[in-house]
């Protein structure tokens, strides 16, 4: 069996009235691949990664996205059905704010077992088991099953997040500044979580980050944003260790702040 792209983007463009959000984006995502896209505060990240996860709606361009029936299907001519059924099975979306991304009020199984429930799971002791099973993954104790995401630190939050979004097993993960919010050493010991997830499982991921730690960490191809624009693009070593673009080399030099 050939491998094929899992994404195909092609002249992915989003406009604010006037304002360019992002401008002619192209590229093919691998099964598998992690690509981080960076780029200072307004490049344009954002914008592109909620086009790609159609919460946003494109103003020209293609997202194809490879089903698991083999079929390639135009994202934003799917129907509202189809669209949240990959949202709740296929694809994962990790928020920078856990907050947004969990809800805070229900105990930490139920964030994690709903999800389940979402694609058809009725059995509550196997729910049950599959949630205790997800917190251990994620370094959170079994024991704070029935405890409030509220009673969570901002690490276990995030790390009760990625849990709920990996349960059902998704071939996608969009994650936006996923260690934003946190304290340097927190940080250090999700990216190391997120890594070896990422890698047991095969996942393909997307990786928004103004950190180009997290994307050397995290990462294996890269894209670089400015005004809208990717500039460059690469394996995220090469990228790195020898960008072409001046801006890149602005970025990692650390010239400019981010
Ligand atoms: N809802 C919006 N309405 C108008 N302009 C927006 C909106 N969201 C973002 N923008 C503009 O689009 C550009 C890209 O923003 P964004 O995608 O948030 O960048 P980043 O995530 O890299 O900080 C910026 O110029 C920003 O001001
Ligand atoms: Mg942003």
């Amino acid at each position: 069996m050939s491998v094929e792209p899992l994404l195909k983007v092609n002249g992915l463009t989003k406009m604010y009235g006037a304002r360019i959000g992002c401008a002619d984006v192209s590229f093919d995502l691998w099964p598998g691949e992690v690509l981080a896209i960076v780029g200072e505060s307004g490049s344009g990240k954002t914008t592109l990664l909620s086009c790609l996860s159609t919460r946003l709606e494109a103003t020209s361009g293609s997202v194809e996205y490879h089903m698991r029936d083999g079929a390639y299907r135009e994202l934003s001519r799917l129907t509202e059905a189809e669209r949240r059924f990959l949202m709740r099975t296929d694809w994962g979306f990790v928020h920078q704010n856990p907050a947004d991304g969990l809800r805070m009020t229900v105990s930490a199984g139920a964030n994690v077992g709903e999800r389940l429930m979402a694609i058809g799971h009725r059995r509550y002791g196997e729910i049950r088991e599959a949630a205790s099973d997800w917190l251990s993954r994620v370094e959170i104790s079994p024991t704070r099953i029935d405890d409030q995401p509220r009673a969570f630190s901002g690490g276990m939050r995030q790390r009760l997040q990625i849990a709920r979004n990996l349960i059902t097993g998704p071939r996608l993960v969009f994650m936006d500044e996923p260690t934003g919010g946190l304290d340097v050493s927190v940080q250090a010991r999700l990216l190391d979580l997120v890594r070896g997830l990422v890698h047991d499982l095969g996942l393909s991921a997307i990786v928004v980050t103004h950190d180009l730690a997290v994307a050397r960490l995290l990462s294996h191809r890269m894209m670089v944003m400015k005004d809208g624009h990717v500039i460059e693009q690469g394996l995220t070593d090469r990228v790195l260790d020898d960008p072409r673009e001046p801006y890149t080399q602005l970025l990692v030099s650390s010239i400019l702040q981010v």
